[in-house]
């Protein structure tokens, strides 16, 4: 990140009061580090430890990065009398949980309320996010998924958990996902307020997966890294983001809205839903132009030395909202191997859009890789270069041009 877009991204956490909650696992010794980071964006940070979270560490070592008293028993009549459960319940503009662990997650899903912890969660209005850690097994143990799900569905943030190796020498999911994503997931969580606030932003992205038979497809090497990476900078810009995405293995920015599809058809079907309520359109999914016109009900045999697959057209899904009586501000892009600027035009022309991003691909550029490098045309001759570098960085630079024209044009 830019040290001006720091600055921005530091205003939204400034001043913003955290309760971070510590429950007893290996994990806890991120916790004082994440403290750190937040407190670093501007945030005030209040830890309330579990007794768990005792056995592994001190509250003095929260005390220090905090600079606050680290509070963890329901029944301390002093610091209740500087701050009682409730008041901090009241205090938090957020209540974060990392490492949240299995036996948390249970009674957070329960509603118990046998320590400070569970009782402030409960006593409190403000948006709780939760950092699950534990073994990877007990992670997929069905109790805990039925609990994660249980907060999902009632508006919890679940952020996590990581992969990778596991203090109980086991590899797999489970692992609390590392304190500077943390601080930048909570960060998103914040109310956005930028030039796009109040807009709504649709985008998709990845790939397409068109059926052969039950067991096969028809598909392509985007990532989905470009278009994930523009959802994030169209949410930092203030706008409600809509990620329509073919399958990938991404998470879904914090604070955007995803709806995750398989073919061509589902996604037109998706875009089509949220295209009318839409203030800007981003294509950047690699959608296959052709599907296989008769996929087979059952496994295709071996049975013949050659195969044919006859394809027909999937629809344009880029020009079919360009098409739209009340569009939106309608944003595609172009991945080409050859003539990139004279190729790109004529699609901009011929899907009828007011914004072609255009990068040249193929030996090993682009697909899958953090860096691109994108050159942006629009309606008589207008041509911008964005110049090379990480999809993140071009994202944001790309999510700021689009906020500008569209809002010099907006009605
Ligand atoms: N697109 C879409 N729906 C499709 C195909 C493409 O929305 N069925 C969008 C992509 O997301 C991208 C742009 O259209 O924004 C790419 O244009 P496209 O015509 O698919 O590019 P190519 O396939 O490379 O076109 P051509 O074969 O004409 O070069």
């Amino acid at each position: 990140m830019e040290r001006g877009d720091r600055a921005d991204h530091n205003d939204r956490m400034n001043g913003k009061r955290i309760v971070l909650g510590v429950t007893g696992g290996i994990a806890a010794y991120k916790s004082p580090d994440l403290v750190r980071r937040l407190v670093e964006r501007g945030a005030q940070v209040q830890v309330v430890m579990t007794a768990g979270a005792r056995e592994f560490v001190t509250p003095l070592t929260f005390q220090a990065v905090s600079g606050r008293e680290a509070r963890s028993d329901l029944w301390d009549h002093g610091a209740e009398a500087a701050m009682g459960h409730i008041e901090m319940a009241r205090w938090a503009d957020l209540i974060l949980i990392a490492p949240a662990s299995a036996d948390f997650l249970a009674h957070l899903a329960h509603g118990l309320a046998d320590d400070l912890l569970t009782t402030m969660c409960l006593a409190s209005a403000a948006p709780i996010a939760v950092a699950p850690a534990m073994n990877r097994l007990m992670w997929a143990n069905a109790a805990t998924q039925a609990n994660v799900q249980q907060l999902r569905a009632r508006g919890v943030h679940v952020l996590g958990p990581a992969v990778g190796e596991q203090a109980c020498g086991e590899t797999g999911e489970g692992r609390m996902v590392e304190p500077a994503a943390l601080a930048e997931a909570a960060l998103a969580l914040f109310p956005v307020h930028g030039p796009l606030s109040g807009k709504r932003v649709l985008i998709t992205a990845g790939p397409t997966r068109e059926r052969i038979d039950p067991v096969r497809f028809i598909s392509n090497r985007s990532s989905g890294k470009m278009g994930y990476a523009i959802a994030q900078a169209a949410r930092e810009q203030g706008a409600e983001v809509v990620l329509v995405s073919g399958p990938v293995s991404l998470c879904a920015p914090t604070g955007v809205r995803r709806e995750c599809v398989e073919s061509a058809e589902q996604m037109h079907a998706a875009v089509m839903k949220e295209a009318g309520t839409a203030d800007i359109f981003i294509a950047t999914a690699a959608v296959a132009d052709y599907r296989p016109a008769k996929p087979a009900d059952c496994k295709i045999k071996k049975v013949t030395d050659t195969l044919e697959v006859a394809m027909e057209r999937t629809i344009d899904i880029l020009h079919a909202v360009a098409q739209l009586p009340r569009r939106p501000y309608v944003v595609g892009f172009a991945a080409e191997t050859n003539n990139v600027e004279e190729h790109a035009r004529a699609k901009l022309e011929r899907k009828n859009l007011d914004l072609i991003a255009a990068n040249e691909v193929g030996d090993c550029k682009v697909f899958d890789q953090d860096d691109n490098a994108l050159v942006l045309l629009w309606k008589n001759g207008g041509r911008q270069e964005l110049g090379a570098g990480p999809k993140t960085l071009l994202a944001r630079k790309l999510m700021a041009f689009i906020a500008a024209r569209y809002l010099a044009n907006a009605p």
